[in-house]
C-alpha cells in the first residue's frame, strides 16, 4: 500500500491578492475550481493507499483539516513544522513518521501545488513506479518540456521509451542552460512528485544531506500528538539547513528512475496558468473568460475575472487579470501577472 506524503508548505506569492501567508493558493479555490489541495487529496485517493501524511505549518493546520475531513480522510496525519525548511527537511519528516507508522512503506511525495487533469493516467504512472521504488530506487516522473522554463528541474535520461535511469537532475538551471537542454533533447522536466520507499528515501538524505536528517531525526524522536496533529521538536527541527530535496538528493544521488508522465500535468503557480488550467479543463465561457463571483461582462476575452466580496465590471478587455479580495485588487495583463512580487514586497514594506 502507497502512502501518499503531500506537501503543503508554500505560500503561492505569485497568486496574490488570492493566495496569502494566511490562506495560501493551496487552499482557495481558484477560478472556480476545488482548491489545489483539495485536488491534491484527490489525486492521493486515485492511488488507493493510505490516507495521507500531509506536512504544512503550523499556521496552515485547521485549514488542511478540514479539507481532510471534507475528504472523509481520517486516517491521515498533519505533520505541522515550526519552521518552513524546504522540501528536503519536510520529506524527511514524512518518511520519519511513515517508518514510525507502517514499518517501511512505499512513499508517493506530491507537491500541492500542481493540477494534473488525468486521475487515473496519474495513477497508472504510479503504479509503474512502484515495483523501481520496491527495488530501492528514487522514482521521479518527468514531463516532456515545452520550452525553457527556469523554475523547473531537468532530468537527463538516454533515448527510449518508459522508466528508465537517471543520467544527470539539474535543478533551476539558467536560461541558456535550459535553452542547451532543450537544443540537445534527452531532457525532461521534473514533475516535482517522487516516490520511493521510506528506508531509500532516508539512507539517500543520510548520505548526501546528513545534516538535514539528522536534525529531522532528533525533531521526529520529540514528537507530541496532539489528535490529528503531530508537532516535532523545534529546537532541533530549526537545526535542519533550508534546502530544496532536488538540490539534496536528486542532484547528487546515482540510484534514480524517471518515469515518463504527460497527463496534463501543470504547475499552476502563476495566474496566465490558472487561466490555462481553467481553459482547457472546460471553465472558460465562449469568450474564452474565466469568471467567477458576480461579475458583468461586455466585450471581454481571454481573461480571468476573479471577484470575491464585490461586483466587477470589465469593459474592453483582453488577456487580462483582475483579481479582487476583500481588501486588495490585482490588475493585470495576464502574461505579466506572475511579475507581481515586487507590489507585494512594497506592501509588505509598507505594512
Ligand atoms: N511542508 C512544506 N514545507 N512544504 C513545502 C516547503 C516547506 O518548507 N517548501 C515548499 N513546499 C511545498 C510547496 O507548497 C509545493 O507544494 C512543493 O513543496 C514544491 O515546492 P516549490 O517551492 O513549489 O518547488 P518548485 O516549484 O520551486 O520546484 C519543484 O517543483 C518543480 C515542478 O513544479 C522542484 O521539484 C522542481 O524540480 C520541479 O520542476
Ligand atoms: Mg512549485
Amino acid at each position: 500500500r502507497v502512502r501518499p506524503v503531500i506537501l503543503a508548505g508554500g505560500s503561492g506569492t505569485r497568486l496574490w491578492p488570492v493566495s496569502r501567508a494566511r490562506h495560501p493558493k493551496q487552499f482557495q479555490p481558484l477560478a472556480g475550481a476545488d482548491g489545489l489541495f483539495a485536488q491534491t487529496l484527490a489525486r492521493a485517493r486515485a492511488l488507493g493507499g493510505a490516507d495521507p501524511i500531509v506536512v504544512c505549518n503550523e499556521e496552515h493546520r485547521f485549514l488542511a483539516a478540514e479539507a481532510l475531513r471534507d475528504a472523509g480522510m481520517d486516517g491521515a496525519r498533519i505533520l505541522l513544522e515550526p519552521a518552513g525548511r524546504d522540501t528536503a527537511p519536510a520529506i524527511a519528516l514524512a518518511a520519519c513518521e511513515a517508518r514510525a507508522l507502517d514499518g517501511d512503506p512505499v512513499l508517493a511525495v506530491l507537491p500541492a501545488d500542481h493540477a494534473i487533469t488525468d486521475h487515473g493516467a496519474f495513477a497508472r504512472a504510479v503504479a509503474r513506479a512502484v515495483p523501481h521504488a520496491d527495488a530501492g530506487w528514487l522514482v521521479t516522473f518527468g514531463v516532456t518540456p515545452t520550452g525553457p522554463e527556469t523554475g523547473y528541474g531537468y532530468i537527463r535520461v538516454a533515448p527510449g521509451e518508459g522508466p528508465r535511469r537517471v543520467e544527470a537532475f539539474t535543478e533551476k538551471p539558467d536560461r541558456a542552460t535550459a535553452e542547451r537542454y532543450l537544443a540537445d533533447g534527452g531532457h525532461y522536466w521534473n514533475s516535482g512528485m517522487f516516490v520511493f520507499r521510506a528506508s531509500a528515501g532516508l539512507d539517500a538524505l543520510g548520505a548526501h544531506a546528513p545534516a538535514v536528517l539528522s536534525a529531522v531525526e532528533a525533531a521526529h524522536a520529540e514528537r507530541a500528538p496532539d489528535r490529528d496533529f503531530v508537532r516535532v521538536g523545534e529546537a532541533a527541527f530549526g537545526e535542519a539547513p533550508a534546502v530544496s530535496f532536488d538540490r539534496a538528493v536528486m542532484e547528487r544521488t546515482d540510484t534514480a528512475v524517471m518515469v515518463p508522465f504527460d497527463a496534463g500535468w501543470r504547475d499552476v503557480g502563476s495566474w496566465r496558468a490558472v487561466w490555462e488550467h481553467a481553459r482547457e479543463t472546460g471553465a472558460a465561457d465562449a469568450d474564452g473568460n474565466v469568471v467567477s463571483g458576480e461579475v458583468a461582462a461586455h466585450d471581454v476575452h481571454n481573461s480571468l475575472i476573479h471577484a470575491e466580496s464585490r461586483v466587477v465590471g470589465a469593459v474592453g478587455l483582453d488577456g487580462h487579470l483582475i483579481a479582487e479580495t476583500p481588501d486588495a485588487v490585482l490588475v493585470a495583463p495576464l502574461d505579466r501577472a506572475q511579475d507581481v512580487r515586487p507590489v507585494v514586497d512594497a506592501l509588505r514594506r509598507a505594512g
